[in-house]
């Protein structure tokens, strides 16, 4: 009878997928390892989630450490039940774009569809490496999982941006959300008929916040953010609004101010509508600045209603994607 020996480096390959169906059947780990359909880490950092043709496709910052150092990369993952997420590709591999020397920077991507041009429009933070060339930087791709064309920088409404966020509103129409520091506020600006600009300011809120995210939930706007630490945590907030263009409440803490949002630091809000419920799911990046490979995420369903925002504690969830319901494991 003839032997089929593994090899080692296969064995591990097939460990580590075993687990990561494992992990994935019992939904999602906040802060752990969260490894893709290879079996390997996902690398999705400071990212934005874009739902399209009953998929939803996450897009981020990939820190992997055997990427060329002197380019900048998004991977892109495709899952229908948002814990099982298969790895599409690098969709973007950029040689720095506008000169900006060593140690330049790409963070926060995010992807829009533009119903007008058909084109997926990919939005990111493009800076020198202390943070003062402060753009925005925008690629395009007929494919939402295709390779990505860089097009231009520029600085939103004429203004400094760094954290962008995004955020499409339930009638389809698409904003960024930007941090403009000489402001000591964040804009929330309409994107432009093509998506390669933005054409309107919405609303500028005077707070100095970072990692920027929006959400409509019943009839209110909920806007979250967090304080200016780098990369270490802090309390992040939230105020409301009955319109996007405000008014804006005073901030409030998501969660006890001694537990530093658990961690983590917002990059978006996602919006998923059951048969039986709507629910709302914070999604934040646990930051490891030596290790940026290996920073981590969390996601938790938020309570959220009548102008209240809690990030609860951080435990394993899942969510049935038909109804809509998140449970607590
Ligand atoms: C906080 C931002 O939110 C991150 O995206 C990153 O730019 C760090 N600052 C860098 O210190």
């Amino acid at each position: 009878m003839k032997k089929f020996a593994l090899r080692p480096a296969a064995l591990v390959l097939f460990a580590s997928m075993v687990l990561a169906a494992i992990s994935a059947a019992q939904g999602i780990h906040p802060g752990a390892v969260w490894l893709d359909n290879r079996g390997q880490q996902i690398q999705a950092h400071g990212g934005g989630i874009l739902h399209w043709h009953g998929k939803y496709y996450w897009f981020g910052e990939d820190r992997t450490r055997t990427n060329d150092p002197d380019k900048r990369y998004v991977a892109c993952y495709s899952s229908k039940d948002l814990a099982r997420w298969k790895f599409c590709g690098q969709v973007l591999a950029l040689s720095d774009p506008e000169r900006l020397g060593p140690h330049w920077v790409l963070e926060r991507p995010k992807v829009f569809h533009n119903p007008h041009t058909g084109k997926f429009v990919l939005y990111f933070h493009l800076d020198d490496a202390r943070y003062k060339f402060a753009r925005v930087g925008v690629a395009v791709s007929s494919r939402i999982d295709g390779h990505y064309s860089y097009v231009r920088s520029f600085r939103p409404l004429g203004q400094e941006s760094r954290d962008i966020g995004q955020f499409i509103d339930d009638d389809g129409s698409a904003y960024l959300i930007f941090e403009s520091r000489p402001t000591g506020g964040f804009f929330i600006a309409r994107l432009s008929e093509d998506y390669l600009d933005v054409d309107k300011q919405v609303s500028f809120i005077h707070a100095p916040l970072e990692g920027g995210a929006l959400v409509h939930y019943k009839g209110l706007y909920y806007v979250l953010g967090s304080h200016m630490t780098g990369w270490a945590p802090n309390p992040g907030v939230y105020a409301t609004a009955p319109s996007l263009s405000g008014p804006w409440t005073e901030f409030k803490n998501v969660a006890p101010p001694e537990a530093r949002t658990y961690q983590a630091q917002s990059t978006m809000l996602l919006k998923v509508v059951g048969s039986k419920q709507t629910t709302v799911i914070f999604m934040g990046d646990i930051w490891k600045p030596r290790t940026l490979w290996d920073s981590r995420y969390l996601w938790m369903p938020v309570e959220i209603g009548d102008g209240s925002f809690l990030l609860p504690r951080p435990q394993p969830w899942s969510l049935n994607m038909k109804s809509g319901v998140a449970t607590i494991h």
